[in-house]
């Protein structure tokens, strides 16, 4: 499939590098491509980044069939851009989209309209240290029709976004509060996927951790709410008496790709790390016993974010005083490093694009 584009007569301008934050600036352009049940995907195509038109009826707002994916582009220091492991997100879009029911995409063909979208707004991309421009594709279906039945009707699009830090704290430990009340997800659910509905379903939880303060909140399992899970936008890794553990990949947590690189990371290091269910008393023992050395998310959007303080049901547990832990620092330096093209790349992880 060709992909034509459309050039924008107005383009933006960046933001100065204090005022990206996350997630609210966008470049020029945007890919977009369609798709019907008889036809398949048609129309790729590059055009000026701006609203589209849909019908209200669209069954993403009414059954939220949405899917999304987040990835990164970095500028090294010699000047040219380079994406982190595309294809491992590109292959998750297509395992959200086959438990959700959508069409799924031709992984390859989407990287080329990855690297052709971000190739030809790669003035976008912001060269501050910490900066980077985020890679947002997402998938709905547009039937305009109520009825509740499989999609006819689908649309992609991926949108560009020049990025600062996600967290205010930026490197900073954050607060997190485990969530009681509310679950995220099941086994069976859709856990395992990034589909909007996960979000959605998470926000009132996120609202009460806020407005006492705490960044985001960290989930326990639907069924016992005994095991920890992951926070609201990232995968978690604890640091207990020398071993790394994080949990493991039961279905109902996103199988995140910094989680991957980090443990694959830690493995080339020599560091044990153990993908199992790990228990609230497990980890409230180990805070007990003084063996918790280091707690920390890992994502996309987020990082490395250690993890410095914990609520659970109303007390409160300082994580390594507060402080980044030497664990959380070494894998920022060397992810960063790898990310930002600083360090060599053994893993085979960066994929650069042609030179402006
Ligand atoms: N868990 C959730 C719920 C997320 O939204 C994210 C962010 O994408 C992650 C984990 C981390 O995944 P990744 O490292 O692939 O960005
Ligand atoms: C990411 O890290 O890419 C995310 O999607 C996190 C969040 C902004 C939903």
């Amino acid at each position: 499939m060709q992909i034509t584009v459309t050039k924008n007569p107005n383009p933006g301008t960046m933001p100065p590098v204090d005022k990206l934050g996350f997630g609210a600036h966008f470049t020029d352009h945007m890919f977009v491509m369609d798709w019907q049940i008889d036809k398949g995907w048609y129309d790729a195509r590059i055009v000026p980044f701006g609203p589209i038109s849909l019908s209200p009826a669209s069954n993403v707002f009414h059954y939220a069939s949405e899917i999304f994916e987040g990835l990164k582009a970095y500028r090294t220091e010699d000047g040219t851009v380079q994406l982190f492991r595309p294809w491992d997100n590109i292959r998750r879009l297509n395992q959200s989209a086959e438990r959700m029911g959508m069409p799924l995409v031709d992984e390859a063909f989407l990287l080329e309209a990855i690297k052709k979208l971000v190739a030809l707004d790669q003035h976008w991309v912001p060269s501050a240290p910490g900066t980077s421009l985020y890679i947002r594709p997402n998938m709905f279906g547009t039937d305009p029709k109520l009825g509740v039945h499989g999609l006819h009707e689908a649309k992609l699009i991926v949108i560009l976004s020049p990025v600062g830090s996600y967290y205010a704290e930026g490197m900073n430990p954050v607060k997190i509060m485990l969530e009681t009340e509310d679950v995220r997800a099941v086994r069976g659910g859709t856990g395992f996927t990034k589909c909007g509905g996960n979000y959605a379903a998470s926000l009132r939880a996120g609202n009460r951790a806020a407005e006492m303060g705490y960044s985001q909140v960290l989930w326990l399992d639907g069924v016992e709410r005994k095991y920890i899970e992951e926070v609201g936008a990232m995968n978690v890794m604890f640091k207990i008496a020398g071993k790394v553990v994080t949990p493991a990949l039961t279905g109902s947590i996103l199988p995140g790709i910094t989680r991957r690189s980090c443990i694959e990371l830690m493995q080339s290091w020599g560091m044990p790390v153990e993908e199992r269910l790990l228990s609230i008393d497990e980890l409230l023992g180990a805070i007990e016993n003084g063996t918790l050395e280091e707690a920390w998310g890992t994502g996309t959007a987020a990082v490395i974010s250690p993890i410095g303080l914990l609520n659970y049901k109303g007390s409160e547990y300082v994580v390594n005083g507060g402080e980044i832990g030497p664990m959380a620092q070494k894998l920022y330096d060397e992810l960063t490093g790898i990310q930002w093209g600083r360090n060599a790349d053994p893993f085979g992880w960066t994929c650069k694009l042609p030179k402006e």
